[in-house]
């Protein structure tokens, strides 16, 4: 973890993508939960690494990696994995995860940005639950960064808050989401951490980013909505 993760100078315009953005996941005690709120499953990173054909050998690059289960999963079979995020304290649990499961992983302190990618291009990248942190306009130069990372024919994949619901319907849809995944304090995410992610942090339409995966070089192999707020995209670079 060291400056070379990263690319050099910024423009004053540029998005500060280490300030945090809505919900505070970078303290030590949001770190600790972090897992136990998000519902980390290594099975379910098991069977996504599957589906994404991650084998011993393949070079994978999770943005936004937070405490580094996807990683962590994929070193662990042999895969040449790279975790990537803003978070000192979330790399530093990564780090102590891959420890743990005697795996050895790459880790990055950089963001979607300006993460600079120096090992030979990869053959999958994947961003879950992260990319909602950006708006629109630098949501596309980090999907050209995504890209850029990519070998030609590699494999992008990414989950999020997306939202699939007519515009119209709207509130209905965020009233749906927020009274059912609010969990009491202590126990997840609370009903007030996502009110505060609709009011401040900067989900989209999954229309919206098909015009900019397309934008990025992508070509859309499948999208689903797991429901009318969350899905996911599974592309090709082109
Ligand atoms: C909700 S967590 C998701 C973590 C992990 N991908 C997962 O699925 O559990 C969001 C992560 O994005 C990181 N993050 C926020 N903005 C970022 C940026 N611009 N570039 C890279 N990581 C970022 C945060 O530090 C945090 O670890």
């Amino acid at each position: 973890m060291h400056r070379s993760d990263t690319t050099g100078p910024r423009p004053a315009w540029f998005f500060r993508e280490y300030e945090p953005v809505g919900v505070d996941l970078g303290s030590a005690a949001a770190v600790a939960s972090y897992d136990r709120n998000q519902g980390t499953d290594p099975d379910a990173d098991d069977a996504l690494l599957d589906r994404l054909d991650v084998v011993a050998g393949t070079r994978l690059v999770d943005l936004a990696c937070g405490t580094g289960s996807l990683v962590v999963q994929a070193a662990r079979r042999g895969a040449e994995a790279h975790g990537v995020d803003v978070s000192e304290q979330m790399l530093a649990f990564a780090r102590a995860r891959a420890e743990r499961a005697g795996a050895g992983a790459h880790w990055h302190r950089a963001g979607f940005l300006d993460y600079a990618h120096r090992a030979g291009p990869a053959d999958v990248v994947t961003t879950r639950s992260a990319l909602h942190q950006l708006p629109d306009f630098f949501k596309q130069q980090a999907l050209l960064n995504a890209a850029g990372v990519l070998r030609p024919g590699g494999t992008f994949y990414l989950w999020d808050v997306i939202f699939s619901f007519p515009p119209a319907d709207a509130a209905e849809h965020l009233g749906q989401w927020i009274d059912t995944a609010g969990r009491p304090v202590g126990e997840g995410f609370t009903r007030a951490d996502f009110e505060a992610h609709v009011r401040e942090e900067f989900s989209t339409y999954a229309w919206i980013l098909e015009g900019m995966l397309a934008r990025a070089g992508f070509e859309i192999l499948a999208h689903e909505s797991r429901s009318p707020t969350h899905g996911e995209f599974l592309c090709r670079r082109r």
